[in-house]
């Protein structure tokens, strides 16, 4: 559209422009003729003054007959006298201006007239005396009033030619233009609706290539790109994979030998009385470092799964105040001044068991080892969510809570905020696998820090684990 109105905009200011010049043309030729054959002829006058008036009526008269193409009334001015060739009333058609101007240049002026519709060319020449050489105005002043009408006609008829050949013309040009527009602009959309689709993750979108002009170009360059980055994704997918199936692959060769070495430092772990106090502090070491191996081995096993989409949701219908009991019960957390509950009876919920007692235990382990007890445990249930009915579980800490700019981090893998402690804290999987199994049951956990300080990690469950679709936060 932009297109065709950049063309019809310049199309009319050529038309306006060439029309104006026309015209000037047109007016300018007939009024050089004019002015000069009425100057020679003025030259020519020979009158006495003060001028006879009958005289010069017919010497008027003479010139005027004279007057081609061009008819003209000739009029002269001597003082108060005003003498015309004509009988018509053309002496209103002289402007004071003209009069002026006849004063000021000796050899003739001219001007164009407006009136009653019709263009006049005016002249006035002032008439001398010639003493030998010399020469004086007489005062005598003639002029010479013509109507422009034939050249008015003229410019109409140009105009009416133009509109009646160009314009019909102008629209047979159109309907070639507006196809070769849209013949433009069609691959031109094409490519933008491609490169919407490519980023949308459709790397498979090419455009179909046609002639061999700049579009076609671009086209081909288009798709080459498309080509280059569909490869690259698919290379980074590949390599992403392999990463992941090689975490995996390690972590199941390593349990074997875990379990063997687990089992050996557990009879070391019950001889290590009897041993000397140096041997027995070694044995102790190996057999605690051994034990956290396992917790990073089976973490890792467990992580792949997720990665693989390999996890199943084993769903059961619990209490959900019970399983959170069960869940504190079998690590010890029993304590009211270490881990203080709010577990309501009769909220029953269909989830997986073992996945959510890993979530518990997680979030509550964190607590007593990443914060500080009095931990606080609260269980309610949600309506105003949607029409979901959800359970929330909420652990809360006394502990120094999250640093600002860690809190996006926390549930990265492998990330531990307090580098310090990393020796003797976990594997720094464990919110990273919290959240995959909140996720498996299309839940939520938010990490924040609660009012008087300490951490606060919200888990929000569905009473039916409904697994979510990929990514949700
Ligand atoms: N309750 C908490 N208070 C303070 N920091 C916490 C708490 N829970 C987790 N964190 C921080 O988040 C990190 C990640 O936790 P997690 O994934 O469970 O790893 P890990 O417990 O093995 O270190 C922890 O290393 C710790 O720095
Ligand atoms: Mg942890």
């Amino acid at each position: 559209m932009a297109f065709l109105l950049v063309a019809a905009v310049s199309a009319g200011t050529t038309a306006a422009l060439t029309y104006r010049e026309a015209r000037n043309a047109i007016l300018e030729q007939a009024q050089d003729t004019a002015v000069s054959s009425f100057r020679e002829q003025a030259g020519t006058l020979v009158t006495p003054l003060p001028p006879d008036p009958a005289v010069l009526r017919q010497l008027l008269r003479d010139m005027a007959r004279k007057s081609q193409p061009h008819t003209w009334v000739v009029f002269a001015e001597y003082g108060s006298m005003r003498v015309s060739s004509g009988t018509s009333p053309v002496s209103t058609v002289i402007t004071p201006e003209l009069r002026r101007a006849a004063l000021a240049h000796p050899k003739g002026t001219f001007q164009r007239v407006d009136k009653g519709g019709t263009p006049w060319l005016t002249i006035a020449v002032p008439t001398v005396f010639r003493t030998g050489s010399v020469a004086r105005p007489s005062g005598l002043v003639l002029y010479a009033v013509m109507p422009l009408a034939t050249e008015r006609d003229n410019i109409r008829a140009m105009v009416t030619a133009a509109r009646d050949g160009a314009l019909p013309a102008l629209a047979v040009a159109l309907v070639p233009a507006l196809l070769a527009a849209r013949s433009v602009l069609r691959p031109v959309r094409d490519l933008h609706r491609a490169a919407q689709r490519i980023g949308r993750g459709e790397l498979d979108t090419r455009i179909p290539v046609k002639g061999t002009d700049e579009l076609a170009d671009l086209a081909h360059t288009f798709n080459e790109s498309a080509l280059q980055l569909e490869r690259s994704v698919t290379e980074l997918r590949r390599a992403e994979a392999r990463a992941r199936r090689f975490a995996s692959d390690v972590s199941h060769e390593l349990r074997t030998p875990l379990a063997g070495m687990l089992a050996v430092t557990e009879v070391l772990d019950e001889d290590a009385d009897r041993l000397a106090p140096d041997t027995a502090a070694a044995v102790r070491l190996i057999s605690a470092e051994t034990g956290k191996l396992a917790v990073l081995v089976e973490d890792l096993i467990e992580i792949s799964r997720f990665d693989a989409k390999a996890a199943e949701l084993n769903t059961d219908e619990v209490d959900v105040a019970e399983t959170v009991r069960k869940t504190l019960a079998t690590r010890r957390w029993t304590d009211p001044g270490q881990v203080a509950t709010e577990l309501p009876a009769g909220i029953r919920a269909r989830l997986d068991p073992r996945r959510f007692d890993v979530v518990v235990a997680n979030l509550v382990g964190n607590a007593l080892r990443h914060g500080r007890a009095p931990v606080r445990v609260r269980l309610h249930t949600e309506a105003d969510h949607g029409s979901e009915a959800r359970f929330v579980v909420e652990v809360a800490d006394s502990g120094p809570g999250f640093a600002p700019e860690v809190l996006p981090h926390i549930f990265d893998r492998f990330y531990k905020a307090d580098a310090a402690r990393t020796r003797s804290s976990g594997s720094g999987l464990g919110l990273a696998i919290t959240r995959e199994n909140v996720h498996l049951h299309g839940g939520t956990v938010r990490a924040a820090n609660g009012p008087r300080g300490g951490a606060v990690l919200t888990v929000r469950m569905p009473l039916e684990a409904r697994p979510a679709p990929e990514d949700t936060p």
